[in-house]
Order: C-alpha cells, then sequence, then structure tokens
C-alpha cells in the first residue's frame, strides 16, 4: 500500500499494511491487530513533520478522527476542542471566522491537530503552549484514555514530552486551546508581520488581519506541499552558548541571534545559506530557493534516503564552516 498521499515530501514508500481510523474502536482494533501480528505500528496525522526512508513492514494507520467541540468559560473565554485529524489550518479559520482569538499567528502551518503538540509548533510569535489547556491521549500499553495538562506535556521550543519519554507510548486524540472572545492579544511583534500590515495600511490589526498577513508571509517565502512536497523547516535553529556566538561574530561579522539567557539562539537558514546550499539541487532533493531551512523533493521522485542523505551533507558542511551541528526538527522513520 502506497503511503505517497499521506505525507507531505510526497515519497513513494510502501506499508505491509494500511488503515484509516475514524473513531476509538477503530483505532483501538488497529492496534489490537497489529499485536496479535506482532506487526510495528506507525501512527500518521497529516504527514507533514515525517521523512519516510523505507518501506514500513508492519501497520500504518491514518488517524482521522474529526469534531470539533466548544465549552464557554466566561464572556471573554472560549475552551475549543478538536479532535485529531482536523486539519489544522481549518481549525484555525474555523476558530477565525467565531471570532475566537489565540490561534491567528499559527494559520497557514500544514500537519493536522493531532500532532501539533508534539513538537509544539510555532510560527510568528506564537506557539501552542501559549494557549494549550490540555489533551486527551489513548496510553498504548492499557488502551485506556489519559489527560495530559500543559505542565505535563513539558513543551519547549518544537519539543514536548512525546519526542522525550513518552514517544511511541501515546496516542494524541484530541487538543483543547483556551481561546479569547473579545479581548484578543494581538502579536506583531515579529518583524515580518509588522511590515505585512504596514504594506496593507492596517493600523489597528484584528485577528483576521493577522491571519492573513501571516497566510501572506508563509505564501511568500515557504513552498506549497501540494505543489512541491516538504515538511516545512527540516532543521531547528540551533542554541549555543554567548561565548561561542561572540566568536563567531569575530569572524563572521553578519551572523545573526536572537539572545535567550546565556545562549544565543541562531537561525539555521542563515547558516545553511552561508554554506552556498540555498536553491542547491542534488538529484532529486534541494534547498528551498526562497528558504533553505526547507528541503524540497525538487522534481516530485526523491526518495527518503536521498532526502536524508542531502540533509546529512547540509549538516556537515554547516559543523565544517561554523562548528555548530544542526538537529534535524522532522521525524525520521
Ligand atoms: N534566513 C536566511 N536565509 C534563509 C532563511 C532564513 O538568511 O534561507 C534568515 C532570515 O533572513 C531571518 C532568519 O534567518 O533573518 C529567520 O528566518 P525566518 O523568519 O524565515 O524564520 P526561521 O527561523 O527560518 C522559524 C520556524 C518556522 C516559522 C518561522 C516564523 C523553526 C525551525 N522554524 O523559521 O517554522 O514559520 O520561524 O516564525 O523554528 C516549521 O517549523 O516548519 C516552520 C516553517
Amino acid at each position: 500500500f502506497s503511503l505517497k498521499p499521506f505525507n507531505t515530501f510526497g515519497v513513494d514508500v510502501s506499508a505491509q499494511y494500511f488503515t484509516q481510523a475514524s473513531s476509538i474502536e477503530e483505532l483501538k482494533d488497529a492496534i489490537q491487530f497489529s499485536r496479535s501480528q506482532s506487526l510495528p505500528l506507525l501512527i500518521l496525522g497529516g504527514g507533514s513533520n515525517i521523512l519516510l526512508t523505507k518501506n514500513f513492514e508492519g501497520l500504518a494507520v491514518q488517524l482521522g478522527l474529526r469534531g470539533i467541540s466548544e465549552e464557554n468559560i466566561d464572556e471573554n473565554t472560549v475552551l475549543v476542542t478538536a479532535k485529531a485529524g482536523e486539519n489544522w489550518h481549518e481549525f484555525v479559520m474555523y476558530c477565525l471566522k467565531k471570532n475566537y482569538g489565540g490561534l491567528e499567528n499559527l494559520s497557514l502551518i500544514p500537519g493536522n491537530v493531532g500532532t501539533s503538540p508534539m513538537q509544539n509548533i510555532g510560527a510568528y510569535g506564537t506557539e501552542i503552549k501559549d494557549i494549550f489547556v490540555n489533551c486527551s491521549v489513548l496510553n498504548l500499553e492499557t488502551l485506556e484514555t489519559e489527560q495530559f495538562d500543559l505542565e505535563k506535556c513539558r513543551f519547549g521550543y518544537r519539543d514536548s514530552i512525546f519526542k522525550q519519554e513518552a514517544k511511541g507510548k501515546y496516542i494524541i486524540l484530541d487538543v483543547t486551546f483556551r481561546l479569547t472572545k473579545k479581548d484578543h492579544h494581538i502579536k506583531t511583534e515579529y518583524g515580518a508581520i509588522q511590515s505585512e500590515l504596514k504594506n496593507a495600511g492596517i493600523e489597528n490589526p484584528t485577528i483576521q488581519d493577522i491571519s492573513r498577513a501571516v497566510i501572506s508571509i508563509r505564501q511568500s517565502k515557504l513552498p506549497d506541499p501540494k505543489k512541491m512536497g516538504n515538511a516545512g523547516s527540516f532543521f531547528k535553529n540551533p542554541t549555543i552558548p554567548l561565548a561561542q556566538f561572540e566568536d563567531l561574530q569575530q569572524k563572521f561579522e553578519n551572523i545573526q541571534g536572537y539572545p535567550n539567557g546565556n545562549n544565543v539562539k541562531v537561525p539555521a537558514g542563515w547558516l545553511i545559506e552561508q554554506c552556498g546550499w540555498k536553491g542547491k539541487q542534488i538529484g532529486n532533493a534541494a534547498s528551498h530557493k526562497l528558504q533553505s531551512l526547507v528541503i524540497v523533493n525538487a522534481t516530485g521522485n526523491a526518495t527518503g534516503k536521498e532526502i536524508y542523505d542531502f540533509s546529512t551533507e547540509i549538516i556537515n558542511s554547516v559543523k565544517n564552516k561554523f562548528g555548530i551541528e544542526l538537529e534535524r526538527e522532522v521525524n525520521i522513520i
């Protein structure tokens, strides 16, 4: 069974077995089947943060749980719960239509709601931890449902407990966010948002204006996975000690960095571009011409291994030039 339609890189690998689960019961049945046959399990959400490097000898399950519900808390607060299989951007648009604030800076991020807590998705000054209340998960060992609140998720930059000690132990079933109904927190700190609003002549932006600005920025430099396979940023932005950053400043006076305590976060896209990778293609894999942090399936025919090897070359050359070891953000299967 080809997994090509189920990963945004558009890599053509196959799974020995495949099923779609649109209810918790169907999900449990699939898990029990995999156990009875001793098959490894691969849970697929929107497929937007994975790189499949070989055929999967096991059962791939695509999570199709759908539905959105709301609970009014007070005149300014609503809790909105979306099931794991809801498309992220459609969910953001649903909330904006109702004038619920909090998700607008996260417009147009590929993927589904269920995978959003995994890597604490973030963009343009917001991370989901800012509005996250809790998520329901299925414990793969007990097949019981549990709740993970904000603290238990241990969110960090592109990180959570689901990428650390809870990895592979739970399936996220739904996620609840705390959103505002009228006193919205408009976040415009990010330079690109400010220039976008200025160009549009908007002085007092609404949450819908912020969303439109974010969509326009993303469309201007991030490739649409439907047109060219990719998984967004392929690497994390590395954090290095201040002393190391100051040494690098001596050698590379244009180096950019965002101070964070005794550390500095350096944009990986800049490091990669400086190594000459921007827009460069090897075989079917390339670094995107407008944002070098994004690796693309340039011809549509790239294999997962080709993309993986391409990313290794980038890691090696950044390491050689800057002494910084880039870490992959995308899950390698
Ligand atoms: N830059 C370059 N060359 C490049 C790309 C970027 O010099 O090829 C420089 C830019 O000039 C800018 C800086 O790097 O000064 C940062 O670039 P940008 O604002 O595009 O953001 P980013 O750090 O590359 C991160 C997230 C994105 C998110 C944006 C906006 C990570 C790994 N990536 O990218 O998230 O949309 O900020 O907030 O943190 C994703 O995770 O898939 C993703 C797209």
